[in-house]
């Protein structure tokens, strides 16, 4: 079967659990190389109809169509329209080309992507006689270029809107985590679905609903509202597809399982119980109003995982409020659970690291990763 390559946007600091799923939902993917908010691999065309319903850590799946070292607009030109789009786009749809770039260069990015759209159109018409048309708000076909220093890449986005939006979120709270973060600190945490697991600042929810979907084996995709962009390119098949489908369809279970999200806003919590119903997994959530500094007052069960995003001090909560706040959380978190894995994330780096030192809890493993335009910080402890 023939293979393509691919690059995956995702997450700056996430790369390795993204490279990890991808290796679990496409057996069959090869070359898998990791660089900066992107991972790259060859698979046959099955890959764009899986990853697209049922990644939970990638944004947007890319088909490589090519890469080479450019240093001028002509370099670009002159690569671009050597290619061949004839098998990629049919003659009476429409395209737009995005652009991004990073490093010195003479030109801008919108540059870029006037040469590219040239260098598209002129290749078209030398190969079939017909013009492409241009349409940059809803293109038929969207093609993404990426120049780093010298090394230009030309792909052609499977996707459309990111994965990161995952339309089950009814309620928007106001320092929501990514949907694509939430499920990869799941991963991270390594937890196992019948283990009871908590998120005691659960805002809207994301982190318990990812949880839950996890669980009950619930492809993202399916909640996908907007069609898939791979719909409309000319190498794949809307049949393969639907049986992809409804295969996911198949595939989710109605198990119960121990999923406790705590918050201490009655708002918030009732935000993150629309979200959960929206998604369907209401029914496998304990959704508890209640302080994350006295968790001893509502668990009946030891929580065996916690993945929490607590408030940094930036957008919530009042700076001096959160070294207090992360103390007693873990002290509080201590009394609950003889041994846990906890998952944090948070730009108050410092405070936690001192708050740990002082609950007497180690980290394992810390990692930077960018969420939004903040940089903060992913700790993997353990308690016990
Ligand atoms: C950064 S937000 C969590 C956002 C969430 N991950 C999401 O995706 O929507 C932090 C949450 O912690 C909650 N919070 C603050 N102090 C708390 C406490 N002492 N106990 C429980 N929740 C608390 C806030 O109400 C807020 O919703």
């Amino acid at each position: 079967m023939m293979k393509y390559s691919f690059c995956v946007t995702t997450n700056r600091g996430l790369e390795d659990i993204v490279a990890r799923e991808i290796s679990v939902l496409v057996p069959d993917a090869e070359k898998l190389e990791i660089g900066k908010s992107r991972v790259y691999f060859e698979a046959n065309k099955e890959a764009v109809y899986l990853l697209n319903l049922w990644s939970r850590t990638i944004h947007r799946l890319l088909m490589v169509l090519g890469r080479e070292r450019c240093k001028s607009l002509e370099d670009i030109y002159c690569f671009v329209s050597s290619l061949d789009f004839t098998g990629i786009i049919d003659r009476k749809q429409t395209f737009a080309v995005r652009a991004e770039r990073s490093g010195k260069h003479k030109f801008s990015s919108p540059e870029i992507a006037a040469t590219v759209g040239q260098a598209i159109i002129d290749s078209y018409l030398r190969d079939t006689g017909a013009s492409l048309r241009v349409n940059l708000k809803f293109p038929d076909v969207e093609f993404m270029c990426y120049l780093v220093n010298d090394d230009f890449m030309i792909t052609v986005n499977t996707t459309g809107e990111s994965l990161h939006k995952r339309n089950y979120r009814v309620y928007n709270h106001p320092a929501a985590l990514k949907a694509t973060i939430a499920s990869s600190l799941i991963m991270l945490s390594e937890w196992k679905t019948e283990e009871p697991f908590l998120d005691p600042m659960c805002g809207g929810g994301t982190i318990a609903i990812e949880a839950a979907l996890i669980a009950r084996n619930i492809a993202p995709g399916l909640f996908r509202k907007a069609s898939f962009f791979f719909e409309r390119l000319l190498p794949f098949d809307r049949d393969e597809y639907l049986k992809v489908r409804d295969e996911a369809e198949r595939r989710a279970n109605h198990g119960v399982y121990s999923i406790t999200a705590i918050d201490i806003s009655p708002r918030h919590l009732k935000g993150a119980h629309l979200n959960a119903l929206s998604a369907g997994v209401h029914d496998t959530i304990r959704f508890i109003k209640g302080d994350a500094r006295f968790l001893e007052k509502y668990m009946d069960i030891q929580p065996r995982v916690v993945v929490v995003n607590p408030p940094y001090g930036i957008k919530l909560t009042r700076m001096k409020h959160v070294p207090i706040l992360y103390r007693d959380f873990l002290k509080s978190l201590k009394k609950v659970t003889e041994r846990a894995c906890l998952v944090v994330i948070t730009a108050a780096t410092r405070v936690f690291r001192e708050a740990c030192k002082e609950a007497e809890i180690s980290i394992v493993e810390r990692r930077l990763i960018l969420h939004g335009a903040l940089q903060t910080t992913v700790f993997k402890c353990v308690i016990g």
